[in-house]
């Protein structure tokens, strides 16, 4: 896919002020400092359009970018962000889960995980509660720049191995880097064919 037009459209508290429009749109869920506003900003080839932050917590909000007039990017705030205080985490949980759960144009969730850690809890249980409500979701491992070629293969054989516990079938994996611009061609390209799904099932219009 070729992005000629990455616009970002608005920022919203809850799901009912996300743009009301039922164009296709795909998420990037992740603990807190895991690398979604750089992949995001990777994927449109903007260094800046989705705001990133050494600091966790820098994405509070649910960021909805338009992209070739036909599709939404959607940069969401990062799970568990450790410092953050207990009310403001279940804030942003509930408004997440409600997001995930009534966005029915939500064609597909991309839960990132660094690649140089192996499978938390919260990532584990979260990956859990959306494989019971049916949603569909893919695994990006981040920031592979960080380690050799060896090191990636076995943390992703682990972590897998890990996940198989509770899953069969395995959700789709990619890795990346937002850095060195490693996934963009794979990620997009599955972005691409959802989106054929979604023009060829009138379902959700
Ligand atoms: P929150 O919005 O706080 O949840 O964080 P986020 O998941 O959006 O992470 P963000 O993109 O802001 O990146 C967090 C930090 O990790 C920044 O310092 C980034 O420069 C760094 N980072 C992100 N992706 C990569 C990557 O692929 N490689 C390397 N080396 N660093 C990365
Ligand atoms: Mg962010």
């Amino acid at each position: 896919m070729v992005i000629n037009s990455a616009e970002f459209i608005k920022s919203s508290t809850k799901t009912s002020d996300c743009p009301q429009s039922l164009l296709p749109e795909f998420a990037f869920i992740g603990r807190s400092n895991v690398g979604k506003s750089t992949l995001i900003n990777m994927l449109i080839n903007q260094r800046k359009l989705a705001k990133t932050s050494s600091t966790p917590g820098k994405t509070q909000l649910i960021n909805h970018f338009l992209i070739n007039e036909s599709w939404y990017l959607v940069d969401l705030p990062g799970l568990g962000f450790a410092k953050a205080p207990i009310k403001e985490k279940k804030k942003w949980e509930k408004m997440l889960k409600e997001y995930l759960l009534q966005r029915k144009q939500l064609m597909c969730t991309f839960f990132l995980v660094d690649i140089r850690h192996s499978a938390q809890k919260i990532d584990m249980e979260f990956m859990k509660w959306m494989g019971t409500n049916q949603l569909p979701f893919a695994i990006i491992f981040t920031k592979t720049d960080k380690l050799s070629k060896n090191k990636i293969n076995k943390n992703i054989n682990n972590y897998l191995k890990q996940l198989s516990e509770d899953w069969e079938p395995l959700p789709p994996v990619f890795v990346s880097s937002g850095i060195e611009a490693v996934g963009r061609d794979e990620i997009l390209s599955y972005i691409d064919d959802c989106q054929k799904l979604f023009n060829n099932n009138t379902n959700y219009k």
